[in-house]
């Protein structure tokens, strides 16, 4: 197979072209090392697994068996998208797990980011480890591990590697896109005949919704962060940010403040919105929006969003701050 070093000469990937001769090469080379077994795949619905799934189903079929572990904290409308372009409409063997009550619950009453992310890792390995167990005859996992994850190391993006698996279950891994750019994952996805929101999608953090309820995650601030979040991703597509931004998102603190609504006091959370653009998110710079539109997205987000009553917006570059809020 592969090394994990990208050959010098190896051409880019720019165009459909280039991508469909990457394609069809991956295709033979993922029949000869599969043959007739069963891969096993986490499919997040990211851009990363999303073209894993793509190119092993069209190499091997019905012998990859998907899992999509819904934890609470995806956006809204991910899990539908998933099942709705990889069970419906690419006809993928997809085990949908719901595991929202099981995250929430291991979540309760922790407020400390790194512990949060070390549970939410932690129990993504025990779901995924559970639905291993009831397939029979997997040999192969499959990763959309991309070249960056290589080269550094240290796996800033821990949700692609299911490597906290127990001994047992050390299955064979199967990692077509290990060479590639994001850029060029993203041409090939496209080929695959992926929709653009998966293939062009902001990058997305795995602990996902559950780094932006800040502190101990609640149901109703996470619901707060989950509609906002919409809000605001329709507003930025609508008005041609989208695709310009680097990425934008919303978070929601774990204070009240007192508003008004109806003649009526309030005591609500406050929405705060993050709009950043970056090379390599190790500096970032606060992305101009048009006041008009902030004023727009406030009004929609304070009339559309249960429990909040405020909007503010995050001037500060990275550093001092970083890009997420934990
Ligand atoms: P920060 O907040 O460190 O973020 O400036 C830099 C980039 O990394 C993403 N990020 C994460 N991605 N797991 C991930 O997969 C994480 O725990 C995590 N924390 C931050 C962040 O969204 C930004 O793109």
């Amino acid at each position: 197979m592969q090394g994990n070093v990208r050959p010098e000469n190896m051409e880019r990937i720019t165009t459909e072209a280039l991508a469909q001769a990457f394609i069809d090469e991956q295709i033979a080379q993922l029949r000869q090392q599969i043959g007739d077994k069963k891969v096993l795949l986490a499919l997040s619905g990211g851009v990363d697994s999303s073209v894993v799934a793509a190119l092993l189903i069209k190499a091997v079929g019905q012998q990859l068996v998907c899992v999509h572990v819904n934890h609470g904290l995806l956006r809204k409308g991910e899990p539908e998208q998933v099942i709705e372009v990889f069970r419906n409409q690419m006809n993928a063997n997809l085990v949908y797990v719901d595991a929202v009550d099981r995250f929430l619950d291991k979540l309760a009453g922790v407020a400390e980011p790194e512990k949060k992310r070390k549970i939410i890792g932690a129990e993504f390995i025990r779901v995924f480890e559970e639905e291993a167990r009831k397939q029979d005859g997997i040999e192969f996992l499959a990763q959309g591990t991309i070249y960056p994850d290589i080269l550094e190391s240290d796996g800033v993006k821990a949700h692609h590697n299911v490597g906290g698996l127990p001994e047992d279950l050390q299955f064979e891994l199967v990692e077509p896109l290990k060479l590639l750019f994001k850029d060029e994952v993203r041409v090939v996805g496209k080929t695959l005949g992926l929709p653009d929101n998966m293939v062009y999608r902001q990058p997305f953090p795995g602990p996902g919704l559950g780094v932006r309820c800040l502190g101990a995650i609640t149901r109703d601030r996470l619901e707060a962060v989950r509609e906002s979040d919409a809000i605001l991703r329709e507003e930025f597509a609508k008005n041609g940010l989208e695709g310009k931004v680097w990425q934008y998102f919303t978070a929601v603190p774990d204070f009240r403040s007192v508003g008004v609504k109806d003649g009526k006091r309030t005591f609500a959370y406050p929405v705060i919105i993050r709009a950043v653009n970056t090379t390599d998110a190790m500096t970032a710079t606060v992305e101009n929006v048009p006041f008009e539109l902030l004023q727009h997205i406030t009004a929609r987000i304070t009339a559309e969003v249960a429990n909040v009553n405020r909007v503010l917006f995050d001037l500060t570059p990275k550093p001092s701050a970083t890009i997420e809020w934990e």
